[in-house]
C-alpha cells in the first residue's frame, strides 16, 4: 500500500470512531462522508449498496448531491460504479470530462466544469464479496490518485461490516415481502442463498400450469413448498389434494388416483371419486412419487400425456385438469438408471425441478428457523419463550440435522415443554445433539435411558459453567451453587477437559 499522509491517518481515526459510536446506519454513513469532505478535500461522496437479489447497485447515502432526483441505481457493470462492483477493482478517473464511462446519474455535476474534477470509486468488500462501493470526487488539480485510492480502500474496509449488515437487512425485508405477497407471511422461513433461489423459483413457477418436481432429503420442506405453489397460483380457490404414494397398497394406487365404479373389483361396494377428480381444476400433489409402482407409473404417464382418464371399471372419460406437483426424497435419476422409475415419466415430471438443500447446508437459517419455531410453539402451548441461550445455539449450529427442518421442529417442541424460565438452554435439547458436540463424554446417539440423560444434563451444566469461569472449577462450582469437590468429581468421572476452557471467551447470550 502507498504511504499515507498524516491527514489521512487523522481522518481514519475519526471515521473508525464514528463507526463505533453511531447507532443509525444512514446517519453514521452520512457523518463519515461529512468527515471525508472536511478533512480530505472531497467534494461529493456516495456510498452505494450492491443488491444481489436485484443485481443492482443503489446509491444509498450521498453527500453534496441534490436529493430531489429520487432513487439512483446502476445495473451491475453499468457506469463507473457498476464496473467497480462487477470487477471488484478500484477505478480512478483524473478528469471527468474525458471519461465516457462516467454517467453522472445523480445529475450533481450537470452545471459544473467537469474538467476540474477527478473521480475515485473503490469497492467495499466483506468476507471476500463485493457488497458496495464508495466513491468521491475531488478537485482534479491537487489529486494524488494513487494515494487517494489507497486511503479510500482503507475507509471502505472500515465501512464494510456495517454495509454488509445493512444489505442483509434490506434483502430480508425484500424476501419477506416477496413471500408475503401471496401466501400467509413466513410460511417458508429462510435466507440462505440456496433458499433464496428456491423463493425465486417459487415465484417464477407458481402462477403457471407447469409441472413441478420437488426434491430434497426428508424434512426439508417439500410438502410446505408444494402447498405454497398452490397458494400462489390462480388455482388457489380450487382444491389442493395430496396423495402419498408410499402410503397406499400397490393394488389400490389406481383407484386412489382415478377412482372406481361400484363393482369394479372385489370390495368396490360404492363408486369412489379419485384424487384427480377431487382436485378438479386445482392442484394434485403426488408426494413420494418415487414409491409409485412401475405399473402405475405407466398409467400415470398416459394420463399426464392425454390429460384424461377413466375411473377403474368405468366408461366415461374425465378430463384431468389439475396441475401436477410431485415430490420425492429419492434420487430419481439414479432410480431411472436402476430401472425402478420410468425415464419418460421422469422427464414428464421434471419439467421444473425445485431442489431443497439439506438444513446443514443452510448456514444461519438454523437459527432463524429455531427462533421462528420457539416463538410459534411457545405461543401455541401458552409457554412464551424469550430466547435461546448460547449453549443451545452452539448445539443447534454444530449438529448435522439428518432429519432436517422436521427434526429441528421436533427438538424445539420438546425443548419448549422442558423450559421453565422462558429460556431454551442446551440441556433442553436431546442427547443426540449433545453427543455431536461433546464427543465421547456424552451419551451415544439415541441413548435415552435415565443415567445417560442425567449424565448429559450434568455435563452440559458443568461445561457451561466452566466456559463462563474460563476453566476455573471453584468459580464454576459457585455458579452452579455447589462445592468444588462435586465439580472436581464430575469433571473427572465424566472426563471433562476443564483446562480447554481457560482461554475461551464466551460472548453474551443473545
Ligand atoms: N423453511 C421452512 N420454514 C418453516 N417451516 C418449515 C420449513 N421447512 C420445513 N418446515 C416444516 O417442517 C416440517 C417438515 O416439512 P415437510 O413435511 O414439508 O418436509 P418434507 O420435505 O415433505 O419431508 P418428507 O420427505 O419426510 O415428507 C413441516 O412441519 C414444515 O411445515
Ligand atoms: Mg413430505
Amino acid at each position: 500500500m502507498e504511504e499515507l499522509p498524516q491527514v489521512y491517518f487523522r481522518a481514519i481515526e475519526k471515521i473508525s470512531r464514528l463507526l463505533t459510536e453511531g447507532t443509525d446506519f444512514r446517519q453514521t454513513m452520512y457523518n463519515v462522508l461529512v468527515r471525508l469532505a472536511r478533512q480530505t478535500g472531497m467534494k461529493r461522496g456516495m456510498i452505494s449498496l450492491y443488491r444481489r437479489d436485484l443485481e443492482e447497485i443503489h446509491v444509498d447515502i450521498s453527500y453534496g448531491i441534490p436529493e430531489s432526483r429520487g432513487p439512483v441505481f446502476y445495473r451491475l457493470g453499468e457506469g463507473v460504479t457498476g464496473k467497480v462492483v462487477a470487477t471488484g477493482r478500484p477505478l480512478a478517473i483524473p478528469r471527468l470530462d474525458r471519461e465516457p464511462m462516467f454517467l453522472d446519474r445523480t445529475g450533481a455535476r450537470r452545471d459544473i466544469d467537469r474538467s476540474t474534477l477527478a473521480f475515485i470509486c473503490v469497492p467495499i468488500r466483506y468476507a471476500g464479496e463485493v457488497v458496495g462501493a464508495l466513491s468521491v470526487d475531488r478537485a482534479a488539480r491537487d489529486a494524488d490518485l494513487k494515494t487517494e485510492v489507497a486511503f479510500l480502500e482503507v475507509v471502505a474496509n472500515l465501512l464494510a461490516p456495517q454495509v454488509h449488515a445493512r444489505r442483509v437487512k434490506d434483502e430480508n425485508i425484500k424476501l419477506r415481502e416477496a413471500l408475503g405477497r401471496h401466501g400467509p407471511l413466513g410460511t417458508i422461513v429462510g435466507n440462505a442463498a440456496s433458499m433464496r433461489v428456491v423463493a425465486e423459483q417459487l415465484q417464477q413457477v407458481a402462477d403457471s400450469d407447469v409441472t413441478v418436481l420437488i426434491t430434497g432429503e426428508t424434512g426439508t420442506g417439500k410438502g410446505l413448498v408444494a402447498a405454497e405453489i398452490h397458494q400462489r397460483s390462480r388455482r388457489r380457490k380450487d382444491p389442493f389434494v395430496r396423495l402419498n404414494c408410499a402410503a397406499i397398497p400397490e393394488n389400490l394406487v389406481e383407484s386412489e388416483l382415478y377412482g372406481h365404479e361400484k363393482g369394479a373389483f372385489t370390495g368396490a361396494l360404492e363408486r369412489r371419486i379419485g384424487k384427480f377428480e377431487q382436485a378438479g381444476g386445482g392442484t394434485i400433489f403426488l408426494d413420494e412419487i418415487g414409491e409409485l409402482p412401475l405399473a402405475s407409473q405407466t398409467k400415470l404417464l398416459h394420463v399426464l400425456e392425454e390429460r384424461r382418464f377413466e375411473r377403474v371399471g368405468g366408461g366415461a372419460t374425465i378430463r384431468a385438469a389439475a396441475r401436477v406437483v410431485a415430490a420425492t426424497n429419492r434420487n430419481l435419476e439414479a432410480e431411472v438408471s436402476a430401472g425402478g422409475f420410468r425415464s419418460d415419466l421422469y422427464y414428464r415430471l421434471n419439467v421444473f425441478p425445485i431442489h431443497l438443500p439439506p438444513l446443514r447446508e443452510r448456514g444461519a437459517d438454523v437459527i432463524m428457523l429455531a427462533d421462528y419455531f420457539v416463538k410459534k410453539i411457545g405461543e401455541k402451548q401458552g409457554r412464551p419463550i424469550d430466547r435461546i441461550d448460547s449453549s443451545a445455539l452452539d448445539l443447534l449450529i454444530s449438529y448435522h440435522w439428518p432429519g432436517n427442518v422436521r427434526e429441528l421442529q421436533n427438538c424445539l417442541e420438546r425443548a419448549v415443554l422442558l423450559a421453565t424460565d422462558g429460556v431454551i438452554h442446551g440441556y433442553h435439547l436431546p442427547p443426540s445433539l449433545q453427543a455431536a458436540e461433546g464427543g465421547e463424554v456424552l451419551p451415544e446417539e439415541g441413548r435415552t435411558d435415565f443415567a445417560s440423560l442425567v449424565r448429559a444434563y450434568e455435563t452440559t451444566l458443568i461445561v457451561e459453567a466452566l466456559k463462563k469461569s474460563r476453566g476455573n472449577q471453584t468459580r464454576a462450582a459457585a455458579l452452579l451453587g455447589t462445592t468444588k469437590r462435586v465439580v472436581q468429581y464430575k469433571v473427572s468421572t465424566y472426563g471433562i477437559d476443564y483446562k480447554k476452557f481457560a482461554g475461551i471467551n464466551v460472548g453474551d447470550d443473545r
